[in-house]
């Protein structure tokens, strides 16, 4: 009974543990971010700034498509944000699978998803879009978002192992001025951002359940 009590306390201290690092997702309206959701990811420090896909010339004359900020008074490209945990909201804990919705329409992919490659012409390990099986090297990791200022719904999103040793993705402009989002050495300028939800994107429910 006793050690049964302690290993009780014991789990009880780890899940507080755990808990007290989580954190619930919120967009840019304070609602919690769905699982299975589509939102904008808009760049916090530059109003007028936006995250599209675009196309990128390889060496050899094919091109991939890339995830860039650009100046843009348009919301940019809307994105699908999932996680293979069951749940219905996201977290700060929970891998994440992030992919173009609708994807822009480009010439280099019909595969939305993003992925993080070695990019040996930038020297960067870079957010590019399509399927990993099109990349020479693929690294398999996972993003995840990482609160950056909880009250202002501000995060930013990392790349790693798990949510703890991480990258933060960030932005630097390669030799063809596209500002890439890459994983961030030191000196990169991290992206901090908030989530707007894509309307019509079960916003209906939402009024619904007011009504
Ligand atoms: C992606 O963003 C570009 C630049 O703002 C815009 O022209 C294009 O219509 C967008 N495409 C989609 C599918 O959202």
């Amino acid at each position: 009974m006793k050690t049964n009590a302690l290993l009780a306390f014991f789990f009880f201290l780890v899940s507080l543990f755990a808990s007290a690092r989580a954190d619930f997702v919120r967009d840019s309206d304070g609602h919690l971010v769905s699982n299975g959701g589509t939102y904008y990811i808009m760049p916090q420090y530059c109003t007028v700034a936006a995250i599209v896909g675009a196309s990128i010339q390889n060496p050899d004359d094919s091109c991939s498509l890339a995830v860039v900020e650009m100046l843009s008074h348009n919301i940019g490209n809307a994105t699908l944000i999932e996680s293979k945990v069951v749940a219905a909201h996201i977290t700060t804990d929970y891998p994440l699978q992030i992919s173009f919705n609708p994807l822009p329409s480009n010439p280099c992919t019909k595969h939305s998803q993003w992925l993080v490659t070695m990019d040996e012409d930038f020297k960067q390990k870079a957010v590019m879009v399509g399927d990993t099986s099109a990349f020479d090297n693929p690294v398999s990791s996972r993003f995840y978002f990482r609160a950056y200022d909880s009250r202002r719904h501000l995060y930013k999103l990392v790349f790693g192992l798990d949510p703890y040793r991480c990258g933060e993705i960030a932005v630097k402009t390669d030799g063809y001025n596209n500002k890439r989002l890459i994983v961030a050495e030191e000196q990169d300028v991290p992206l901090v951002f908030t989530l707007v939800k894509k309307s019509g994107d079960g916003a209906a429910s939402h009024i619904s359940m007011v009504v």
